[in-house]
């Protein structure tokens, strides 16, 4: 199954860190938040990783590209570890496929159209994080149990925020998975049929592909890929799977960038200390 991971939107809610660079490349710790996506497609076996590109792409490009020189000189200077962080990036199978304007979430995946052909794909929005990548694995387990139907990943949100994200209305079937009966897009509090709101991650079927064709612009004046995916509803099922509070991680503001930074440090021991020990010279 190919993997499409959208990286080509302007940021811009993260500038000007985001002038010259995309935010998918701003680090979570010690690597893009782009790296931890491509290697989660892997983990979920994908077999091609497509990157949808756009402006300001130079360093992304150079991050997923071999940096013999770099490798040599550190090798040189004892740093075997270092070297083979950087020949490990360089080597991660991704393509790209550009994306010429920043026309909206669903004519960027309509992009990598010819790519996927008449296959079920995964998305998996560039700039949010699954570290312990199990969430594509449960929606796989979902697809195939459900005759290869197409399945969403959600999150709870507070009722009172349902209001800013594209949210479900369905029936939950067992714990942790629904079946979706509609999304609608940024609802009234009072309207909002559920309290789960659409998480960047989707299995898609190729039906997808043939609606955002066709699918006008719509909120913002971009092609919306949850306009697209209430379309399929009327034809196909469709099913949801919760991803928890502490499996995902939006990275695309900096609020969220740096709560994510924090959390995921204080998993990793090497970074909690360090991030301890400076909170506690803080005083
Ligand atoms: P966002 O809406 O979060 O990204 O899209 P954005 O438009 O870059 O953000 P702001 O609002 O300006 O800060 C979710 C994902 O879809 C990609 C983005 O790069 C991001 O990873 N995207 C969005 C595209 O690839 N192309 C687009 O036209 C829009």
């Amino acid at each position: 199954m190919k993997a499409i991971i959208p990286a080509a939107g302007l940021g811009t809610r993260f500038l000007p860190a985001t002038k010259a660079q995309r935010k998918e490349m701003l680090p979570v710790l010690d690597r893009p938040v782009i790296q931890y996506v491509v290697e989660e497609a892997l983990a979920a076996s994908a077999d091609e990783v497509i990157i949808i590109n756009g402006a300001k792409k130079a360093a992304l490009i150079e991050h997923f590209s071999p940096s013999p020189n770099l490798s040599e000189f550190l090798l040189s200077k004892g740093k075997a570890a270092l070297a083979n962080a950087v020949d490990h990036a360089g080597d991660l199978p991704v393509s790209f496929v550009e994306q010429d304007q920043p026309l909206g979430l669903g004519h960027a995946v309509h992009c990598a159209a010819a790519k996927t052909g008449e296959e079920p794909f995964y998305v998996l929005l560039g700039d949010v994080l699954v570290p312990d990548n199990q969430v594509l694995l449960r929606m796989l387990d979902v697809h195939k149990r459900y005759n290869g139907a197409s399945v969403i990943a959600v999150f709870k949100v507070p009722r009172e925020l349902v209001s800013r994200f594209g949210v479900i209305a369905g029936s939950q079937i067992q714990e942790g998975l629904w079946k979706v009966s509609d999304l609608v897009e940024k609802p009234a509090v009072e309207d909002a049929p559920s309290e789960y709101a659409i998480f960047g991650r989707y299995l898609l079927t190729p039906a997808v592909m043939e609606l955002l064709a066709h699918t006008a612009p719509g909120a913002g004046g971009e092609i919306q890929l949850t306009d697209a995916l209430k379309a399929l509803l009327k034809t196909e099922d469709m099913y949801a799977v919760v991803v928890d509070d502490d499996e995902g991680f939006d990275t695309g503001t900096i609020e969220t960038w740096l709560e994510t930074n924090v959390r995921l440090a204080m998993r990793k021991p090497e970074f909690a200390q360090m991030l301890k020990d400076a909170i506690a010279s803080i005083g």
